[in-house]
């Protein structure tokens, strides 16, 4: 039987494990990259491994998120990943270089490798042949250290394109259409590869903005072959030599097959609140727009710039809209200058802002309150753009150019023709904000830079036969990672502060939580039905961690979160009889025995030392995880291990 593309570069790189869909398979990674925002605890976590140097091919720390530096703690943060940089091997994309993955695209990504990164768009790399994916902190630790990086063996989609896309629709429109015909569930546990004779008529950044937003489908990975195309990218890149073709096999055989008619698409806008709320732009023409943002890893591109300026030039946008445009790397914007281009859009009266994520991720150009924002991003999740009741839509940059023009949304096919763009054959390489490591010897003299924002990883302790500890917090169903750890633009600076996060964790159930988890030392969570939903943030493993839990018993659980206590070292439990819920009390002394045997068995015993009273639990731990869980946690598991 035949090969899928990503099967062949599993195939290349599995380490342990069957290739058979639900396995649990472990991964060699060649590449790995951090953004600043998760940066932070992952390089702290590295540290704690005690390994002198990254033992991948490459690994690149990136500054884009939290660029503002409005205190001292965002400075801090930078000086501290820049020195870890430094000192352990690792490239080190300055602050204004450019957004992560538009970057890594650019400079340093290559067909057929492995690429995983702490941020849910590195599918990114996809464009080019990588099998990219975004993954947890600790994971990219421990593939810095050389270790494997462990996933569900994924189901194979194929999207089949045909035909050409028009003037005025774009691959944004391809993304919204996939995302409306699938929706932000319809990925899971799977890998889209996009083939077909349409594949040909698609630039890389083009094919990169929709394995961009093949994450809000929920997708392993999103991946195209690497062809002419790719090689035509790359050389106008400067690396010819990183080329290499990849295509599946004729006879790969797919779970699922989707075909796209490229010519028959029209421009889309997915609506408040969720990428897959997806309509024709047409159906809500008239719209008042009070905003308009082009940028993000989705759509900042010199090509997709290019079009914006071309679009822009000689015009005015209405006074009523405010209009941003952040190009995703210094590259583009150089280039923008040198042509001319960038002149044009600030004639617009556009406003040009950083090459980072900025309004993406709400730091700075917030909407009015209530006011309608047409987006180039990939998410438009409630209050993500830092206006708690703004409208959020997802749209083309030709889109967002016609609303920008107009006040209005509008079909942008009626701004008339479309005007020639060229993208030069070959782009403007000065790669001088990409700070390469010390060599090994002098790495060994260096200092880590640690301001005072910067705390230690917290420690975790190897899980003992039998634990005894006060139940110090009863939640009830649905406790998210929100409310385990609330997240927003005045907690995310310290996200390499744990002793600072402790204070808010629970704070929105139990503001005393925190008080009574250090007093106790040691302690036990109970929670009802699925505890941990929500977003994959593991600092709402990290952060119980420091304070002292060693076990959350519940109901049941949300799947990531599970995965993320583990690797924390914290137990995660559930009552086989979900009632016994409610025989157990806040403040009660708690005690496990046999925890290794029930390990094994999937069964212990949770005696209620106040009550008197006996429970069963259940468990279901790969051999892995329960090592990790004797060991303390995944980083003292890899370092005893030496995987
Ligand atoms: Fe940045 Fe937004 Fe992409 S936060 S990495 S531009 S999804």
């Amino acid at each position: 039987m035949g090969l899928t593309i990503a099967q062949k570069i599993i195939k290349e790189h599995l380490i342990s494990g069957e290739m058979t869909v639900g396995s649990e398979i472990a991964l060699r990674i060649d590449q790995t990259l951090t953004q600043d925002a998760t940066g932070t605890m992952a390089y702290l976590e590295f540290e704690t491994m005690g390994i002198p140097r990254v033992r991948t091919e490459l690994s690149v720390a990136y500054i884009d998120h939290n660029t503002l530096q409005s205190g001292f703690e965002n400075a801090d943060d930078h000086r501290f990943i820049q020195s870890m940089a430094k000192k352990y091997g690792l490239y080190f994309s300055r602050p204004g270089n450019g957004i992560c993955h538009q970057v890594h695209l650019e400079r340093l990504g290559k067909p057929g490798k492995t690429l995983i990164g702490s941020d849910s768009h590195t599918p990114t790399g996809g464009g080019i042949g990588m099998l990219a994916m975004g993954a947890g902190g600790l994971d990219v630790a421990v593939a810095m250290g050389g270790g494997a990086y462990y996933i569900t063996m994924p189901k194979m989609y194929k999207v089949n394109l045909t035909g050409k896309l028009r003037d005025f629709v774009t691959a944004k429109d391809v993304s919204l259409e996939i995302l409306r015909i699938l929706s932000v569930k319809g990925g899971v546990g799977a890998i889209i590869e996009w083939g077909g004779p349409g594949v040909a008529t698609l630039s890389v950044p083009e094919r990169a903005t929709i394995t961009n937003m093949g994450t809000e489908l929920g997708a392993t990975t999103s991946i195209f072959p690497s062809d002419e195309v790719t090689r035509a990218f790359l050389e106008a890149e400067g690396r010819g030599e990183d080329y290499r073709e990849l295509a599946s096999d004729d006879d790969a055989v797919y779970d699922k097959v989707i075909d796209i008619d490229l010519s028959s698409l029209k421009p889309m806008i997915a609506c408040p609140h969720s990428p897959d709320n997806v309509v024709e732009v047409e159906s809500l023409k008239g719209t008042k727009v009070d905003q308009v943002c082009i940028g993000s890893c989705t759509n900042s591109s010199l090509f997709d710039m290019l079009k914006v300026a071309a679009l822009l030039k000689g015009k005015t946008i209405k006074p009523e809209v405010s209009l941003s445009i952040s190009p995703g790397s210094k590259q583009v914007l150089s280039m923008l200058a040198d042509c001319g281009a960038l002149s044009d859009i600030l004639a617009s009266g556009a406003r040009v802002l950083e090459c980072a994520c900025g309004p993406c991720i709400g730091m700075g150009f917030s909407p009015n309150s209530g006011g309608v924002s047409l987006r180039t991003f990939n998410r438009n999740f409630e209050g993500r753009s830092g206006t708690a009741d703004g409208q959020v839509y997802l749209v083309s940059p030709e889109t967002a150019v016609a609303a920008a023009l107009t006040g209005e949304i509008t079909d942008p096919c009626l701004l008339g023709t479309m005007p020639e763009v060229t993208v030069p054959e070959t782009f403007k390489i000065d790669d001088s904000a990409l700070i390469p490591p010390a060599s090994p010897e002098e790495a060994e003299e260096l200092a880590i830079l640690r301001g005072p924002n910067i705390k230690a990883f917290p420690d975790s302790k190897p899980q003992e036969d039998v634990l005894v500890a006060p139940l110090v917090l009863k939640v009830g169903d649905n406790i998210t990672t929100d409310h385990i750890m609330p997240a927003g633009s005045k907690i995310l600076p310290y996200r390499s502060n744990i002793p600072h996060l402790s204070q808010f964790c629970f704070a929105v159930c139990d503001e005393t939580f925190p008080e009574r988890a250090k007093a106790a030392g040691t302690s036990i969570i109970v929670g009802g039905n699925n505890y941990g939903q929500g977003s994959s943030r593991e600092h709402a493993a990290l952060v119980p961690l420091y304070l002292g839990v060693r076990a959350v018993v519940t109901k049941s659980f949300a799947r990531i979160h599970v995965a993320n206590l583990i690797n924390a070292g914290i137990m995660p439990l559930t009552f086989k009889n979900p009632d016994d819920y409610d025989k157990v009390n806040q403040g009660d002394q708690l005690k496990l025995t046999d925890i290794y045997a029930g390990m094994d068995s999937g069964e212990m015993t949770l005696t209620d030392v106040t009550t008197g009273e006996s429970f069963a639990l259940v468990c279901s731990f790969t051999d892995r995880q329960k090592e990790i869980l004797k060991a303390g946690s995944l980083l003292k598991y890899v370092a005893k291990e030496g995987k």
